[in-house]
């Protein structure tokens, strides 16, 4: 396939990048900061821009097959610019006939399925009041992509970490049984998005993921 992936720089969009060309994909990654990838690779392109840059991101976007955004608040990001990103990738997608997006999301974002659970709701609470600029973005691109008319999936993540566990993860909702919102591998993580370009079961869903056991 042919993928853009969006938040390549990160942690886990690393992984991605890497996990996709290992799997045949061409993989092209729009990004502020492209020297932070460090990968070189024949179906690579690398195009520096800036998710205010609604024209840069037509341009990758175009004649692809599938979207994967990893994009997500760090220190260096302010004001709405992630929800403004995700805004001009959907738009981008819906006139360039793009269907497929995968985008990861925090469980702040809630779902209809979810279920009350005491130390979520608390976490919640506690995000809200000290990053408000990073809920605000995550619930806005969250929106975004549930009313994109694409064929979406929201990828909503706990707690993630560098050590690496075996896929495949548990899926479910806030209180289902088995998802442990404080713990999810990369590796897991990566290959847990790179699936999803093969099935249809999460699509127009919002799951939470988790390490299992
Ligand atoms: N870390 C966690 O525990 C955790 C928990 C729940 C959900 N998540 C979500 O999981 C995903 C991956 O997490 P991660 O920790 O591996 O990623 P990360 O290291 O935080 O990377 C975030 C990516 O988003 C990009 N980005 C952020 N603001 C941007 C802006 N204004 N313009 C352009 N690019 C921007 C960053 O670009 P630069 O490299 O240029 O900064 C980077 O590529 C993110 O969506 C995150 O929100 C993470």
């Amino acid at each position: 396939m042919r993928l853009v992936v969006f938040g390549a720089t990160g942690k886990s969009g690393v992984l991605v990048v890497k996990q996709a060309l290992a799997d045949g994909h061409t993989v092209t990654v729009f990004a502020r900061n492209p020297s932070k990838l460090q990968v070189g690779h024949p179906s690579l392109t690398v195009v520096r821009g800036e998710l205010t840059d609604a024209t840069g991101i037509a341009n990758v976007v175009r004649e692809r097959d599938a979207v994967i955004s990893l994009l997500g608040p760090t220190g260096e990001s302010s004001g709405d610019e992630l929800a403004v990103g995700m805004r001009s990738i959907i738009a981008a997608m819906r006139t360039h006939k793009v269907k497929r997006l995968i985008a990861t999301s925090t469980p702040s974002a809630a779902d209809p399925a979810d279920r009350f659970q005491l130390s979520f709701f608390l976490a919640v609470r506690v995000i809200k009041l000290l990053q408000r600029s990073a809920y605000v973005n995550l619930v806005q691109s969250a929106e975004a992509v549930r009313n994109s008319g694409l064929d979406w999936t929201l990828v909503r993540l706990p707690m993630l970490t560098d050590q690496e566990s075996t896929p495949p993860p548990a899926s479910g909702y806030v209180g289902s049984s088995g998802i442990k919102l404080f713990s999810l591998s990369r590796n897991v993580l990566s290959d847990f998005l790179i699936s999803q370009l093969q099935g249809s079961v999460w699509i127009h869903k919002a799951p939470v993921i988790s390490n299992r056991g």
